[in-house]
């Protein structure tokens, strides 16, 4: 286990273009499969998590041709993928279960299942790393089973999963959770069910399914969610409705940055004295940008100037800079599937915030790529934070700021990161053990870091 060291430093000055954005990535790399003509995709994510997507479609038959570095993408690389079309997967079927190996990628290992499960004729086995091991599938294998699938876990729960091809039936689903994955599975499998499937999500989460399905040809309708009493006071989710189709028609998908990678810079040039940094080219799908309501509440110098959509995903550029102090905030409801992947720079913010920032309604945190709970609290705590873990969130009494210490990763990329703004906003330092797992997301993360630190 590598440890990288994260002494204080500043300010942080420039613009970055942070790497593509993974959860598109890998949906452009499945689409691309699902396809049977040549797509190409523009500045695909080149890191540990998105290769492990390349593989798995390579392994069901799809021809992934890598055309070099991305010009207009740093940390990217275009791809011609030869797709084998909706139904290919049976037909590339061997006799026995294909092996399919997702590494420390939950989102292939939920989204794949809703693609395979409807192609009667063939067998898969999908397993990773000991974390994903860790990640609970039977949110994807209740309802694809209510669809017809066949499919089995450890325990009914956890990976490896089986999945043997049958033909499915369309269900009105409303999902107990606001899952981004789970919905995308299932989306991918009423595109091979007889009838409609219908997705009711309790609360809004992440669309790029949604936008790439439609720009390849796929009539989804969409609707606010009617929410159930316990539920109101939440955004609404969508309720959405897919039927069988043919085809896959899209021949082109460029990628834009990562608004999750950016987010570190941004904390960063928040939090340390001076700092003013610009993160350009990211993605501004409203699903993902829930901390930048939060960063306006807390009281953070942010400007956002949006662009012109790019395949219809809003893109733009964000600038951050240290100004006024922080004060605490409150998150939840609605907005915590909007920032999702972003609660753990929250926790560091609130140690910089005068007051209680609370966190709550956001037990999912205990599913990611570790106990994000746990794991966020244990690390911030171990640095000198005063933090501490409830059900389904956290509570920091900030204002002290941090003195630094030891941050264990947990193997989690976005622990790593966090780690390492830290520490450059600490007074003493953070060591970050295990900071090697940045690369399964962002492998150019210290570099882009030192790049604006002016080191
Ligand atoms: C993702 C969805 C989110 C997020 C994950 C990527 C996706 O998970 O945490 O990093 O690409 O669909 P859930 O929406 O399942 O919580």
């Amino acid at each position: 286990m590598a440890a990288a060291r994260f002494d204080p430093a500043g300010p942080l000055r420039g613009s970055l273009r942070p790497p593509p954005d993974k959860s598109i990535s890998h949906r452009a790399a499945i689409v691309g499969a699902m396809g049977d003509a040549e797509m190409r995709v523009d500045g695909y994510l080149d890191a540990a998590d998105t290769r492990s997507t390349i593989a798995a479609v390579r392994v069901l038959g799809a021809e992934v041709r890598e055309l070099g570095a991305s010009a207009g993408a740093p940390g990217g690389i275009d791809l011609a993928i030869g797709g084998i079309g909706l139904r290919g997967p049976a037909e590339h079927a061997p006799g026995e279960p294909l092996a399919i190996d997702v590494g420390n990628a939950g989102t292939l290992m939920r989204l794949l299942p809703g693609w395979l499960a409807g192609q009667p004729g063939g067998a898969w086995i999908l397993d990773g790393d000991d974390s994903i091991r860790r990640r609970p599938v039977d949110r994807v294998a209740e309802p694809l089973r209510a669809m017809g699938a066949e499919v089995e876990a450890v325990d009914g729960r956890l990976p490896p999963l089986r999945v043997v091809g049958r033909p499915l039936e369309g269900i009105s689903y409303r999902m107990p959770l606001a899952s981004a994955q789970v919905k995308s599975c299932l989306l991918l499998a009423g595109l091979l069910a007889a009838g409609e499937t219908t997705v009711i999500e309790p609360a809004p989460s992440r669309d790029h399914t949604e936008r790439m399905l439609r720009a390849a040809g796929v009539e989804l309708a969409s609707a606010p969610a009617r929410t159930p009493v316990a539920l109101r006071g939440r955004l609404p989710g969508e309720k959405i409705t897919v039927r069988a189709v043919e085809r896959l028609a899209l021949d082109h998908q460029p990628v834009p940055a990562d608004f999750s990678s950016g987010a570190f810079a941004l904390v960063a040039a928040v939090l340390v004295r001076g700092s003013e940094v610009t993160v350009s080219g990211v993605g501004l799908n409203p699903t993902r940008i829930g901390l930048l309501g939060i960063l306006n509440r807390m009281g953070a110098g942010i400007e956002v100037t949006e662009g012109l959509p790019v395949a219809g995903e809003p893109r733009g550029s964000v600038t951050a800079r240290h100004g006024a102090p922080l004060t605490a905030v409150r998150v939840g409801g609605g907005e915590v599937s909007l920032a999702i992947d972003e609660l753990p720079l929250v926790a560091l913010l609130g140690c910089f915030a005068e007051g209680e920032t609370i966190v709550s309604g956001a037990e999912e945190l205990r599913h990611k790529e570790s106990d994000r709970i746990a794991s966020v609290v244990e690390g911030l705590q171990a640095v000198g934070a005063e933090i501490e873990a409830t059900e389904d969130g956290f509570v920091v009494r900030g204002g002290g700021g941090l003195d630094g210490g030891t941050l264990d990763s947990c193997g989690d990329h976005r622990l790593a990161m966090l780690g390492a703004v830290a520490g450059i906003a600490s007074r003493d330092g953070v060591e970050v053990e295990g900071f090697e797992a940045a690369a399964v997301s962002y492998p150019g993360f210290e570099a882009d870091l030192k790049a604006l630190l002016g080191a």
